[in-house]
């Protein structure tokens, strides 16, 4: 039994494997490199799934995708890409090492960094981050949805601090895409980073960064675009400058399916289904003795992942008496965000995590909460007689 969506989604929809073959046995070729039908076909994929991507999120202008290999590069492009040193940015100790440890190296070389500290039920202050402003802040950037307790972030407020103060807003989506609507435009989005093999459905190695057209991005790879070859600089055209290299065509032919899959499914039944298998876990959890759920204490608050711990019971220990007795993958540790188990007390062991998909049932997390009082019950009569 598959609970770790939050890492990568599995099973994908039988289209996204169709469209993957596809792009491999009959396409082939590479996009944007040939002037032969086939590499002209895979450009043709390339741009279908751009325009998917770009009606999904209410993107205007689809050149401002930018396909990456999944959401740590898409965040890395958006801060390596536009923060300089002397700038300020602030974050949340809420966020994945994949947000922290690129604004960690940038401090190094000059970036003024603070990271707001975040209460225990993970969600953002709003005027945490209002205090920090400085005149030279140039970016707030924080991630929608948690990936260590689900805690839905104040997007919309962050979005209007952001564009008084004059800063970029940068939107990490890696647990939001594919769960709840993002609306670029609406929400005021300037830098999008955005995992296609999680929420979106499609398959490993794929992702992008959407880069509002106000914003100078710089490049942080060189190398080959297929045109304007002459030239010594990188050509800073979005997104030719910007996805050097070979394109992982059948991954974005796979992510155009996921999109494909998901509006055919509706995201609003996508998101029921997701949190009422999370509520149902919720209520099974909180009857056995000695479990506590971490993060937002109104189910509302939060969505795509549970976490909690059982007093007494190592979490790692119990994830893997999981595994090994029941064949259920669930997470535990610290889930890449060390910070965020600072701030909810959940420090060093971290917590359980589990996080079910569209094709998780009802039936599964039934399961899945009788094991658990199952191992619960091995582990601490173990401790007990020892
Ligand atoms: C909040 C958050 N940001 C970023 C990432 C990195 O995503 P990817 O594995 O696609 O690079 C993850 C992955 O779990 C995440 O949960």
């Amino acid at each position: 039994m598959y609970l770790d969506n939050a890492a990568t989604s599995f099973p994908k929809p039988e289209k996204v494997y169709e469209a993957v073959l596809h792009a491999m046995r009959d396409v082939g070729a590479s996009p944007g490199r040939g002037g032969y039908r086939c590499s002209l076909e895979a450009g043709r994929i390339v741009y279908k799934a751009r325009e998917s991507v770009a009606d999904f999120f209410s993107i205007r202008d689809s050149s401002r995708v930018i396909f990456t290999h999944n959401a740590t590069g898409a965040l890395n492009l958006a801060l390596q890409g536009t923060l300089v040193p002397g700038d300020h940015a602030i974050t949340t100790s809420m966020e994945h090492n994949s947000l922290l440890r690129p604004l960690y190296a940038l401090r190094k070389k000059g970036l003024e960094l603070t990271i707001i500290p975040v209460g225990s039920d993970g969600v953002i202050n709003v005027e945490d981050i209002r205090r920090e402003l400085r005149a030279n802040t140039r970016m707030i950037a924080v991630s929608h949805v948690s990936n260590v307790c689900g805690a839905i972030q104040p997007i919309q407020e962050i979005s209007e601090l952001c564009h008084n103060s004059g800063a970029l807003f940068l939107v990490d989506a890696a647990q939001s895409a594919g769960h709840v609507p993002i609306n670029v435009e609406l929400m005021a989005i300037d830098l999008l980073a955005v995992p296609g093999h999680k929420g979106l459905l499609g398959p490993g190695g794929t992702g992008f960064l959407y880069v509002a057209p106000h914003v100078a991005l710089k490049p942080v790879i060189q190398g080959g675009t297929g045109t304007n070859s002459t030239a010594e600089e990188q050509p800073l055209v979005v997104p030719d400058g910007f996805e050097t290299g070979t394109h992982n065509l059948p991954g974005i032919a796979g992510l155009q399916a996921g999109i494909e899959f998901i509006c055919e499914v509706g995201l609003s039944a996508i998101h029921q289904r997701e949190n009422s298998l999370l509520i149902q876990a919720e209520q099974a959890l909180r009857n056995i003795t000695g479990v506590v759920i971490h993060g937002p204490a109104n189910s509302s608050m939060r969505c795509s992942v549970l976490s909690f711990t059982a007093s007494g019971v190592d979490s790692a220990l119990l994830a893997a008496e999981l595994d090994h007795g029941f064949d259920i993958a669930v997470r535990a540790g610290l889930h890449c965000a060390p910070l965020a188990h600072s701030s909810m007390g959940t420090a060093p062991g971290g917590t359980l995590r589990l996080s079910p998909g569209w094709f998780t049932t009802s039936e599964e997390i039934a399961l899945f909460s009788d094991a658990v009082v199952q191992c619960i019950d091995k582990i601490r009569n173990i401790d007990n007689n020892s």
